[in-house]
């Protein structure tokens, strides 16, 4: 048993996708949040620059004692990851391994269809993942970079962002995929607009269901689970602006909360 909390951290409020099925599956553990609103996005910015703000934001939440960090951010999972492990002696959670392996167990016509920031792109992470798995499978990846910005400012539903998915998704379609993965944590919250564009036929994947999955099997067979509670507490700190974050919770986690502004700066 281990009742400290989890730390969960995105670059913004993308990560609360992640976080939500992370409160269905473990809805007796604490949770910590930090989402780098003050620097978002990430995709946009060097592998270096990515790996700093990494450190930075597991930092604080190792602040708040957490017994495992969840980066709920492929743009840091997929350029990050192996350096924050080898840093930090507390148990990481990625999100693209997840992803890629639910990718490759659903497609059957071995075409797969991969959208993320364009760092995530660049990193070629899912690609590499998926193809360790199974290398007959055909990688189409596209990077999306207006999406994050478009979640940021609550514009889930707008035409401006059905017509964005339209411009950037389509290539993808003429690839024959069968499966796409939401190769970014801010996508699940277009989930509609993606999945009027892609059609019925087109699987999505959310990494962040089998994320949830991976981190409960680990407390499990490492007896971390927290046994005391009925209910966890979650908490909410953010780098700057809390008013989109505020809104987003609602859409994200199906209630309100209030999150705190701290100075990442300082860590
Ligand atoms: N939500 C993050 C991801 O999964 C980062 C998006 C960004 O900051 O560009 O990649």
């Amino acid at each position: 048993m281990d009742n400290r909390p989890i730390g969960i951290f995105d670059s913004g409020v993308g990560g609360l996708t992640v976080t939500n099925h992370i409160i269905k599956r473990l809805s007796k553990e604490n949770i910590v949040y930090f989402g780098d609103t003050a620097r978002v996005p990430y995709g946009s910015k060097s592998k270096d620059t990515i790996t700093k703000f990494a450190k930075q934001d597991i930092r604080f939440l190792l602040k708040h004692n957490v017994k495992a960090v969840v980066i709920a951010c492929n743009t840091v999972s997929s350029n990050s990851i192996s350096e924050l492990k080898s840093e930090f002696d507390v148990p990481i959670f990625g999100v693209v391994k997840p992803g890629a392996e639910a990718a490759a167990e659903k497609t059957k016509n071995k075409n797969v269809g991969v959208i993320a920031t364009a760092a995530t792109i660049r990193s070629g992470a899912y690609e590499k993942e998926i193809l360790k798995i199974d290398n007959s499978i055909n990688v189409y990846s596209k990077a999306c970079p207006l999406f994050v910005p478009l979640v940021e400012e609550g514009w889930l539903n707008e035409d401006i962002t059905m017509l964005t998915a339209k411009k950037y998704i389509s290539c993808l379609i003429n690839k024959n995929i069968d499966t796409i993965v939401m190769g970014c944590t801010h996508y699940p919250l277009l989930k509609d607009c993606i999945k009027e564009t892609v059609g019925c036929n087109v699987e999505l994947v959310d990494p962040a269901y089998d994320t949830a999955v991976n981190l409960n099997n680990y407390l499990i067979k490492n007896n971390m689970l927290h046994d005391d509670s009925p209910k966890g507490e979650n908490k909410f700190y953010v780098s700057d602006n809390t008013d989109t974050f505020n809104k987003i919770c609602v859409q994200a986690l199906g209630k309100s909360f209030n999150a705190n502004i701290i100075n990442i700066e300082e860590y």
